[in-house]
């Protein structure tokens, strides 16, 4: 079934090859020892479940909810922890899943409040990045696909809650949110 009101900017097959290959990437670059995997929910939990399964080594799966007001409008966008870790990060090599940075505030946050727990090492891995949009620095260490200013939906992100499950990631015609 085609929608209209969608136009594919990356079909599921270069999703999946660009995982296959940030999971090799991922693999080499960590010495042993369990990798922490926190993703970021809701989005991220599509891109996590394939990463995780690209990775050839153990990973420890942890989720973390966060809600944030006045994103991507101001630079002063409040975050707050909805949801915490379940694992200790202390002395952990971790790896932030997330499906896409845009303003940035929610990372720049997150990665103050996870620094206090004093992992070994700390890393972000995003499938998708809108560079032009970053309101706050974030150190993006492994992306996926860096994408134009365009309202993205599918592979986890949502509008309004709907469209998550599909396998693409694709362009949301305007008149459909700002209607
Ligand atoms: C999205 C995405 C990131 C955040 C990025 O989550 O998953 O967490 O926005 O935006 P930022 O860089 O401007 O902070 P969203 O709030 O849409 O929640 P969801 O994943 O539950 O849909």
């Amino acid at each position: 079934m085609t929608d209209p009101n969608l136009r594919v900017l990356i079909s599921s097959d270069r999703i999946q090859a660009r995982i296959r290959e940030l999971g090799e990437q991922i693999s080499r670059d960590y010495p042993d020892g369990p990798l922490h995997l926190i993703c970021i929910l809701k989005g991220a939990t599509f891109f996590m479940s394939d990463l995780a399964r690209a990775l050839k080594r153990d990973v420890f799966v942890d989720f973390m909810g966060i809600s944030t007001y006045g994103k991507g409008k101001t630079s002063s966008g409040e975050v707050k922890v909805t949801k915490d870790l379940d694992i200790s990060l202390e002395g952990a090599d971790v790896l932030v899943v997330e499906d896409i940075v845009d303003s940035g505030v929610t990372l720049n946050y997150l990665l103050h409040v996870l620094e206090q727990r004093r992992p070994r090492s700390i890393r972000i891995v995003a499938l998708l990045d809108k560079p032009e949009r970053r309101l706050r620095p974030v150190d993006v260490s492994y992306v996926g696909f860096q994408i134009p200013d365009e309202f993205v939906v599918g592979y986890g992100l949502d509008y309004a809650n709907a469209y998550r499950n599909l396998r693409d990631v694709s362009v949301l015609a305007p008149h459909v949110y700002e209607s």
